[in-house]
Parts: structure tokens; C-alpha cells; sequence
């Protein structure tokens, strides 16, 4: 078939066969296709979907199109996790140190921010030093050292995505299903891991608009991880209002050294330990999730999961006397609290807004080559459910730049909506799925 055909099949609503799907996307990452032939197959993609066997070809070639990383010299059973992204989601440098800590090998290549939702890797970066570019073999070599290691994307994994990705963000193809499954799941793949936990966001904040679509994209998930024999199973959780109470860089990791020295009772650390304990669970190291979550807590009260964190910033060239000592961090020139209307109980906090304006401070950035500030961003004084009375302080935004501070502050209040009665709390943790209910 010609790439002209292979195109109309796709549009047409066509099942496409495993040497039609290859060939276009082989031939992408090659520069044998033009971006004009690949966009419209792209579009159809969107339009038409995919079957499973379709999506699991797709994912099996993107993987191939790079190297893949051999962990299987390093013993253990390797879990990673990965979410969807979100507003204030620092689970990630949390949970990193607690399972390698619980002695499970933890392999994470993880994100850069965009748009509203904040990357691991620029959290990571705020700490003076902190490296995320290792090679593959450095990357390994960390693993087999101190259990875990958190990198970027290399030039060598899944080149193809790195393509795709970029001419779906300028084609409005980014929101299709299976080119979201090829696209998360080639990668972590290509990561060398055992089993997977997957934190599929829902709400405000969150990537997928419904509900029904953070379920449909978990089940796809799931269906390729488990047809390339790697356990996988997503947590549907809430992103209507953000994680925790840091959004911005430094803050966030301020955040995660809080919850790792002394845990916390809060939205964040529940979702941290469950995820955790399911990472525990899945390696084999617990006889439940229930148990992993009960040693997720016990690494954080004996300091071990602390200790590891330490370790990670060290061998990673972090300088941890930012860690040991945070006072020493430099300040944003510009702090101030936005204070509520009237008094009553805090009954949403819009996610998606809390994270756009905190791009607007310098947290994050718009376009992939804006430069963050990880000073910036802002801080939370209540959650929803929280009883709030007139002029107490909502949130404080700190930024260096004094000219957004202003709408800044009047979006922020906008975005918060205080009721007079008490308010039921949505559930943070929606669903549960794995292979036997999707
Ligand atoms: N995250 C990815 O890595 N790829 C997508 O396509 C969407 C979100």
C-alpha cells in the first residue's frame, strides 16, 4: 500500500495492519514521510481511533524506534509509576524514595512542565546542582547503587515520540486516545520496568476532560502494559483542586522534604501512599496494597525514606545543604495573601486556573523553551472542606515579577468558591482498575 492509502484506509474507518502502521511511523522518524502526510494520518487517528491490536503496534514500534534499557541484570522486580500530570502533583519525588527505600528498584524517567500542569524533572531542578540528564548506562548504574534514579527523556528512547509528539501539539491531535497510550507507553517500556501504577487524572486540572475519557485512557493503558506482559493498574484520582498546598517548583519540593520528614494526614500524602504501597505490593515486597501502604508509612516515620532522599539529591549532584538547611534558598522579590470575601467553607478551588496563573508568575512555561523560575508560585492556606472566615489568608503567591501580581491576585480569588454550608467532599481516589475489571 502507498502512504496515500495506508492515509484514506485510516480516514475511511478502516482497520489498519501491523506492516501499514509500521511503515508510517518507521518512516516518520526517519525523515522518509513529510509532517503534511503524517499530520492528516494523525487526524485520522483522532477521528477513527484505534482497536487494541492497533494501539499495541503502534506503542510496539514507537518502542523500537529507539533503544531499550536493560535492567535485568539488577535484581528485583522494577516498578515505576506514572501520572497524567496535574496541579501541585509532586507524588513522584515522594514516593521515589519511599519504595526505593522499601528495597524496590525504581526506574523513573520523568516530564517537563507544560501548560498548566508542572514536570517533575523542573521540581527536581530547583535544587541547586540537581542533574536529570544522566545516560543510559549512568541512569542504570544509579538504579544498581541506590535503588532509583529519576531522569529525563534521552535522545536514544522512543526518538519516534519525540516526532509525533511535536507535530500532534501543532496538528490538535494530542487528546486521541491511542496516540496517548503509544506515546506514555513506549516510554515506559523502553524504561526496563517489571509493572507499572498508572495516576490517571480526573477533573478541572486534568489532561482528559470526563471522567468516562481518564477511565477509557486508563483501560487502553492497562490493555498494553499487560499485553507486553508488564502488570499494570491505574488510580482514577481528583484534579479538580490541586495536590497538596504547593504549586511552583521550590515550594513543591519544600512540600515533599515536609511530608518525607514528618508525613502528613492531607490529600497529598493519601494518594502518595497509596500509589506507594501499590508500587510495594506490585514488587512483591508486601502481601497487599493495604500492606504496601502500611510500610509506606513506616519508611517515612524511621526516617529511611528521608535518608534515601538525601541519597537520591547527592547522587544525583544535588547540593543538599539547600535540603539540609532551605533557608538559604534565594527569595522571590514579591510575596503576598489573597484573603477571602466572607466566611463560610471552601467548596472548589479551580485547578486548572491555580495552575495557569502560577505559569503567569514563572512556574511554568507556555511554549517548551520559556525559562522558569523556580522561586515562583503559590501557596495554599486551605483545601476544600476547609472553614474559612472573611479575611483570612486563602493563598500566598510569590513571584519576581511585579507586574502580574495584580491579576494574579484577582484570578486567584476568582478561583476559589466559598460556600455557606459545609460541603461533601468528593472521593480524591475515583476508581481502581487492573486487567480483571477493564
Ligand atoms: N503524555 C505523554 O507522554 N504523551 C502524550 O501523548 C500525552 C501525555
Amino acid at each position: 500500500m502507498t502512504i496515500y492509502e495506508i492515509i484514506s484506509k485510516k480516514r475511511d474507518g478502516f482497520e489498519l495492519n501491523p506492516d501499514e502502521i509500521r511503515e508510517m511511523v518507521l518512516k516518520f522518524s526517519t525523515d522518509g514521510l513529510p509532517d503534511y502526510q503524517m499530520a492528516a494520518w494523525l487526524m485520522a487517528v483522532y477521528f477513527r481511533g484505534m482497536t487494541s491490536a492497533e494501539t499495541a503496534v503502534l506503542t510496539e514500534t514507537m518502542l523500537h524506534s529507539g533503544d531499550l534499557i536493560d535492567l535485568t541484570d539488577i535484581p528485583g522486580i522494577k516498578v515505576d509509576k506514572h501520572s497524567t500530570g496535574g496541579v501541585g502533583d509532586k507524588t513522584s519525588i515522594i514516593l521515589a524514595p519511599i519504595v526505593a527505600a522499601a528495597g524496590v528498584p525504581v526506574p523513573m524517567i520523568s516530564g517537563r512542565g507544560l501548560g498548566h500542569t508542572g514536570g517533575t524533572l523542573d521540581k527536581l531542578e530547583s535544587i541547586p546542582g540537581f542533574r536529570v540528564n544522566y545516560t543510559i548506562p549512568e541512569f542504570r548504574q544509579k538504579i544498581a547503587k541506590i535503588g532509583v534514579c529519576l531522569i529525563g527523556q534521552t535522545p536514544e528512547i522512543v526518538p519516534a515520540d519525540r516526532r509525533m509528539y511535536a507535530l500532534r501539539d501543532v496538528t490538535a491531535t494530542i487528546q486521541s486516545i491511542p496516540l496517548i497510550t503509544g506515546s506514555i507507553m513506549s516510554k515506559k517500556l523502553a524504561e526496563g520496568i517489571d509493572a507499572l501504577i498508572l495516576d490517571v487524572k480526573t477533573g478541572r486540572g486534568a489532561f482528559m476532560p470526563t471522567y468516562e475519557r481518564s477511565v477509557e485512557l486508563a483501560k487502553n493503558l492497562i490493555g498494553v502494559g499487560e499485553r507486553f506482559g508488564k502488570r499494570t493498574a491505574a488510580y482514577i484520582t481528583d484534579m479538580d483542586q490541586p495536590l497538596g498546598n504547593a504549586v511552583g517548583n521550590w515550594l513543591e519540593i519544600l512540600e515533599c522534604m515536609d511530608c518525607l520528614r514528618k508525613d502528613r494526614d492531607d490529600d497529598l500524602m493519601t494518594l502518595t501512599h497509596q500509589l506507594a504501597g501499590a508500587m510495594i505490593y506490585f514488587s512483591g515486597k508486601a502481601s497487599s496494597v493495604e500492606d504496601g501502604i502500611r510500610r509506606s508509612k513506616e519508611l517515612i516515620a524511621n526516617g529511611a525514606a528521608w535518608n534515601k532522599f538525601i541519597e537520591i539529591v547527592r547522587e544525583q549532584n544535588g547540593d543538599a545543604s539547600f535540603i539540609e538547611n532551605p533557608q538559604k534558598y534565594p527569595k522571590p522579590t514579591f510575596s503576598f495573601q489573597i484573603r477571602a470575601g466572607q466566611d463560610g467553607f471552601i467548596s472548589g478551588i479551580d485547578a486548572l486556573e491555580v495552575g495557569l496563573v502560577s505559569v503567569s508568575l514563572g512556574a511554568g512555561r507556555m511554549k517548551s523553551d520559556d525559562v522558569i523560575d523556580p522561586k515562583a508560585g503559590i501557596l495554599l492556606h486551605k483545601k476544600r472542606g476547609d472553614r474559612v472566615s472573611a479575611g483570612e489568608p486563602l493563598m500566598t503567591i510569590y513571584t519576581d515579577n511585579h507586574a502580574v501580581t495584580e491579576s494574579a491576585a484577582q484570578r486567584l480569588l476568582k478561583a476559589v468558591t466559598i460556600s455557606a454550608e459545609p460541603v461533601q467532599l468528593a472521593p480524591l481516589i475515583r476508581t481502581f482498575l487492573d486487567k480483571h475489571n477493564c
